[in-house]
């Protein structure tokens, strides 16, 4: 790749870790290393220290830019940037940040890579493993570690051995492979973007040197066709549909179905404004276009192509990370919204719950998930639900809880099950005050249905 094209990069990234483990001040000296902060902004921050009697806070800045943005001086509210000579980077929401962990979970932010920062002289601790986790869900798959604070163990090479053995095993048991855990001090500024001569045990790259290795991610324009219907818009007798291309390419004569009914049409055109149309548009790229046929197509519907028709499940099993306050229970009826559709759905089973500490997971009726817990469970719809497994395809393979008008979870699909057999959508048992039992005692003979169905005028009557 050239150089222009690399420094027009950015990389979104997510710093993650416990509980005053260091993130903000991890956060603020990356920023003071790369030269993205104003230098009376930093001489502030060192004043108020000094007043304090205390040493240079890095945490502080983030805590000033935070006031900043409170004010609404800054106009950004959650993204923090800074470069390297490569390319840029943001960081997505920062963590401490209320909404971080939401945000994350329903994919209102996401990030291509991640930083688990671990404090050395506490080591691995429950937060430490939930965000681990998390990033799991949300498929970050480039992740590095930051064990911080070894100015505190003094820069020991045993400790930190101990506390990347610990990490590094953690991480393999949800198939992790952390591309670096690296040694740092983000007071000192050790292995950040310099090398400590204190530490020269430590030979792999400084955070700054593993940041730049990471990948941008591509929109995936090599996998089928994923075009979930936003809109569906009436210019004269035309009809324009418009969505975002998740995942594939759109071309002008393409033959598309759309899920879950299975109608088919050709692309006609593909409509621009001012620009001449293209004939073509990959993944990534919203667009709006027309259809040969008009069929009936509506917003939450998904299209694919003709050659590989999808049909909707009835029913999901999915990972999700739960956010509500009271802890969700088998028999729960939710909203899901996973590409522009929103389905119903009850929740038929909790199938295990999942224990960060240990990865155990424990199933059966009795179970709860709690606040801020990840479990996998089965879902349920009247309607037919288009979604594919996350491992397939990201972007619709993932989904986001509502309950009422508040995002409560964020969720992966699992396991799709088409259904085998088409199941009746408008019919239910009801009781009556006569029960079964009695009516066919009564009766002497079971009940049934006779269904006469045909075309208006075949001769039912
Ligand atoms: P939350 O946002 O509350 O989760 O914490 P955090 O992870 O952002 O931690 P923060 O950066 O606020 O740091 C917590 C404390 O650890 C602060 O008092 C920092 O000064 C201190 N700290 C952070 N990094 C280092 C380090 O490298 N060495 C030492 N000695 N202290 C550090
Ligand atoms: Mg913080």
């Amino acid at each position: 790749m050239s150089d222009q094209t690399t420094s027009s990069q950015t990389l979104p990234i997510v710093i993650v870790g416990h509980v005053d483990h260091g993130k903000s001040t991890l956060i603020g000296r990356l920023l003071y290393e790369t030269d993205a902060l104003p230098e009376a902004k930093v001489e502030e921050i060192r004043a108020v220290c000094k007043a304090r009697g205390v040493g240079m806070e890095w945490a502080f800045l983030l805590d000033a830019l935070q006031a900043e943005r409170d004010q609404g001086i800054t106009i950004d509210t959650t993204q923090i940037r800074f470069a390297t000579e490569k390319r840029g980077y943001l960081i997505i929401d920062a963590p401490g940040h209320k909404e971080f962990l939401k945000n994350m979970v329903t994919g209102a932010a996401s990030a291509d890579a991640a930083l688990l920062v671990i404090d050395a002289a506490e080591g691995v601790r429950e937060q430490s493993r939930r965000h681990a986790y998390l990033l799991k869900l949300l498929g970050i798959e480039q992740v590095a570690v930051a064990v911080n604070k070894i100015d505190l163990i003094g820069r020991s090479e045993e400790t930190f051995r101990r506390v990347e053995a610990e990490i590094r095993g953690y991480l393999k048991g949800l198939e992790i492979d952390a591309k670096a855990v690296i040694p740092v001090s983000a007071r000192d500024g050790d292995n950040i973007a310099a090398r400590p001569e204190v530490a020269d045990w430590y030979e792999g790259p400084t955070v700054l040197e593993m940041l730049d290795t990471f990948e941008v991610g591509a929109p995936p324009c090599d996998q089928a066709l994923r075009l979930p219907v936003q809109a569906v818009y009436k210019f004269d007798d035309r009809r324009i549909i418009a969505g975002r291309i998740e995942s594939g390419v759109l071309k002008v004569g393409d033959r598309l179905s759309f899920a879950p009914a299975g109608e088919t049409s050709r692309v006609a055109s593909i409509e621009t404004w001012n620009t001449p149309s293209p004939v073509s548009a990959g993944a990534g790229r919203s667009v709006a276009f027309t259809l040969d046929d008009q069929i009936f197509v509506v917003r939450g519907d998904v299209a694919v192509s003709a050659d590989h028709p999808v049909a909707g499940s009835q029913e999901l099993r999915v990972r999700l990370f739960w956010l509500g306050r009271e802890p969700l229970v088998a028999g729960k009826r939710l909203k899901l919204k996973i590409g522009t559709a929103v389905h119903r759905v009850e929740v038929t089973a909790i199938e295990r719950v999942i224990d960060v500490e240990d990865l155990s997971s424990t199933g059966g009726t009795a179970v709860e998930v709690q606040r801020n817990g990840v479990a996998e469970v089965m879902l349920r719809s009247r309607a037919p639900i288009v979604a594919d497994e996350f491992t397939d395809f990201q972007r619709t393979g993932r989904g986001v809880l509502v309950d009422g008008y508040e995002n409560v979870g964020g969720c992966i699909v699992a396991d799709t099950f088409a259904a085998a057999q088409p199941v009746s959508q408008n019919i239910f048992n009801v009781d009556h005050s006569v029960p079964v039992d009695a009516r066919i005692a009564a009766n002497g003979h079971q009940g049934g249905v006779l269904w006469f169905t045909g075309l208006s005028g075949a001769g039912k009557s």
